[in-house]
């Protein structure tokens, strides 16, 4: 399996902000949006990554990211001309996809929460999609999903204005190798976008549609506004501050997978020295380990 950040986008509701900066390399707390989607698909055990972005912005992303080999992953880069929709990736990826199974990842998506990364890591292996719900105070503002008394998906609305479930989809798919060809189907929307929505629902339709409801302890947060984006960064530094450890941190994240040693983190940590990021990696190496892990 491999997986597809989505950082593109208009990024129009955070403007000016986003005038001449991507969303995704905005800040949230300390360090670029991008780092919590990435570190997620790491923990899922992915590491051939792609990340799409729109035009003017590849070489910022490129200059963050690198071909990925300092975080012991592989990084690609593919440019989407224009914001036409979250399926549209999938087209997007088809090369680099190559037949393989694919986790896509939006790149403004941020998850915490105990075990994601073991319950992810299990759903490298699929047949159909593999979806999540998530229980939100106001679902409108995302794919909504309702299920039957045994629990089973039955529709999937996309933004309905009277939603009959509080189970918003949040913005990680998990898809079996035949997710191109179920996205080169479909037809734009009347906004004018490929919808992951259509596409979901045509594996809904197929019956092969799965959904896990993510406990309510998992905080999935969503950084579109100004006002979620502070939200998020808020979250993140009370846990961060609170536990002394770092929320979606990639090297991290590496490092733990054993795909970095000590001294490559060490390494990663110096080009940050003037920073607490740079301490945080840094120290990792002489943290005592969790008692019986
Ligand atoms: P949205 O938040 O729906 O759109 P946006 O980022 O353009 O922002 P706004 O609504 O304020 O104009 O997108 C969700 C994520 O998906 C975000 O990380 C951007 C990404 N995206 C793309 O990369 N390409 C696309 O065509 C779309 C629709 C979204």
């Amino acid at each position: 399996m491999k997986g597809i950040i989505l950082a593109g986008g208009t990024g129009s509701r955070l403007g000016p902000v986003t005038g001449a900066v991507s969303k995704q390399l905005l800040p949230v707390f300390d360090k670029p949006m991008i780092f919590y989607p990435l570190a997620t698909l790491m923990m899922a055990g992915l590491r051939e990554l792609l990340i799409i972005t729109n035009p003017h912005d590849e070489e910022a992303f490129r200059r963050l990211l690198g071909d990925g080999s300092e975080l012991g992953i592989r990084i690609d880069y593919a440019v989407q001309a224009r914001p036409e929709g979250i399926a549209q990736a999938l087209l997007i990826s088809e090369e680099f996809l190559d037949g393989d199974a694919v986790a896509l990842i939006l790149g403004d998506n941020i998850f915490h929460g105990p075990g994601l990364g073991t319950r992810l890591a299990e759903l490298r292996e699929i047949d159909g999609a593999h979806l999540f719900a998530y229980r939100v105070a106001d679902p409108s503002a995302y794919g909504v999903i309702t299920f039957d008394d045994a629990g089973n998906p039955v529709a999937i609305v996309e933004k309905p204005q009277q939603p009959t479930s509080a189970y918003a989809i949040p913005g990680l798919y998990f898809y079996s190798n035949d997710a191109v060809k179920l996205a080169r189907e479909l037809t734009p929307s009347e906004r004018g976008e490929l919808e992951i929505t259509d596409l979901n629902r045509a594996y809904l339709d197929q019956g092969r549609l799965q959904v896990t409801v993510l406990p309510r302890g998992t905080a999935w947060l969503d950084t579109g506004t100004t006002t979620t984006l502070v939200q998020a960064a808020d979250f993140v530094r009370v846990v961060e501050e609170r536990q002394g450890l770092k929320v979606g941190c990639p090297e991290e994240v590496a490092w733990r997978h054993g795909w970095l040693t000590d001294a490559e983190l060490r390494s990663r940590a110096d080009r940050y020295r003037n920073s607490e990021y740079g301490a945080y990696l840094n120290s990792l190496p002489d943290l005592p380990p969790e008692p019986g892990a």
